[in-house]
């Protein structure tokens, strides 16, 4: 069976040989294509590649955030690479791993041997985010009466409090933990840590959810050089490969749902994602997850098979998602820390696995790192991708 999956994918090996990322947060003297061409600059030097055949970027929602549409060709035009071929991705909150995962099958096919995958959003140029934001939900059912982002994972910590017994406290750890590897990321927006009490006593935005429950408002871009591993080779610097890449896909209501506690999009899309590299939820060492607020981290390591459903609250209290832990979560701060400019993030999550596994983390390295995952939601769960690293 296992075998079989495995042909089902085959291809040439692809890996990830150079990254780049600006840092995030509310960078005032810089436009959506500054930010995007420096992410890029910094990963196509890093790489030491002398060209890139094309290139997809990931982003939300340059429209509504700062009125650009186009955007794969305004990012190739400033970042000086046109004629070549230019595509802009979209899957909300997912649009980088989606961006990446185009990337990933242009090189596993033969088609290009060397592909940029970036990410970018700039959310703090005065649109109303929230707005914008909650156009990645069902406008129709949802939007119309009112729901925001927040009200809807607040919709969910609810059922997994009632369901499972989940306590605030376990909500509040997973802040403190990802402020705390955030605090270690020179790249991330908010770099203090933070205290169970501080978290406890934030401003409400949503019930049970509080300010230092939710994700940032964030400008940001991230890009990395995608090639095969054999062309990789040749370069003669750092590389990790790319073992799975998988996507699923859910309704995009909530009350559609089977379970409000569970994200099938997750649970389908980790299963292709482990069949696809052999491997099982234990094999995996470490994980950048989609937090962007504080219950999506703990129901996606339920769902991933990290911890059995309903014990991700207590794994994030007892220390099995810090870094030491069973299995360290967000060692780069998560969305929570490190920040989210929507579009970036799901690129973001690759750079943080490349550094992990080419053993670039300093303070907060995970120790003897063989695979690394990244799980990339859009909106509240119709939509996720993921990816399966491997040191090599
Ligand atoms: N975590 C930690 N600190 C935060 C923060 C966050 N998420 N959001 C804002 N802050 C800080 C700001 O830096 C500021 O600090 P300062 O007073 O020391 O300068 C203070 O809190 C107030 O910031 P402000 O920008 O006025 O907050 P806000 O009330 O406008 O926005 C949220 C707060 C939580 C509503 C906003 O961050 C948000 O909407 N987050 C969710 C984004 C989202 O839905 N993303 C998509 C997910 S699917």
């Amino acid at each position: 069976m296992l075998n079989e999956m495995k042909s089902r994918f085959a291809g040439k090996d692809v890996a990830v040989i150079g990254v780049g990322m600006t840092k995030f947060g509310e960078l005032w003297k810089k436009s959506l294509r500054d930010i995007f061409v420096e992410a890029s600059l910094k990963a196509i030097e890093n790489s030491g590649v002398d060209h890139i055949d094309s290139m997809y970027v990931g982003t939300m929602s340059g429209g509504l955030f700062v009125g650009q549409e186009h955007i794969g060709a305004v990012m190739a035009d400033y970042l000086g690479v046109a004629p070549i071929p230019a595509t802009r991705v979209e899957s909300a909150c997912a649009s980088g791993g989606a961006a990446f995962r185009q990337a990933y099958f242009e090189v596993a096919s033969g088609h290009s041997e060397i592909v940029l995958a970036g990410g970018v959003e700039k959310m703090t140029d005065g649109a109303d985010v929230t707005e914008a934001l909650a156009a990645a939900a069902d406008q129709e059912y949802e939007v119309y009466n009112g729901i925001t982002f927040p009200g809807l994972y607040a919709m969910i910590a609810r059922a997994h409090m009632h369901q499972y017994k989940t306590t605030r406290e376990q909500l509040a750890h997973v802040a403190v933990k990802n402020h705390k590897n955030g605090s270690m990321n020179p790249n991330a927006q908010f770099r203090s840590p933070v205290t169970l009490e501080q978290v406890m006593k934030a401003t409400m935005v949503a019930d049970p959810l509080r300010l230092l429950d939710c994700s940032p408002v964030s400008d940001g871009g991230a890009a990395v050089i995608v090639c095969s591993v054999d062309y990789a080779k040749k370069l003669k610097k750092p590389y990790v490969k790319v073992v799975a890449s998988a996507q699923a896909s859910d309704t995009i209501a909530l009350h559609s749902r089977e379970s409000l506690t569970a994200l099938k999009c997750v649970s389908v899309a980790a299963d292709k994602a482990y069949k696809q590299a052999g491997l099982k939820p234990s094999d995996i060492n470490f994980a950048e997850v989609h937090d962007c607020f504080t219950i999506a981290e703990i129901v996606v390591t339920e769902d991933l098979g990290f911890f059995e459903k309903g014990l991700g609250g207590a794994a994030a209290e007892n220390g099995s998602t810090a870094i030491g832990g069973k299995i360290p979560i967000n060692t780069s701060g998560g969305l929570k820390s490190k920040g989210h400019p929507v579009g970036a993030t799901g690129v973001a999550q690759i750079i943080e696995l490349y550094e992990q596994l080419t053993g670039n983390s300093g303070e907060r390295q995970v120790k003897n790192a063989k695979y690394g995952l990244a799980q990339n939601m859009g909106g509240s769960g119709a939509s996720c991708i993921i990816h399966i690293l491997e040191a090599v």
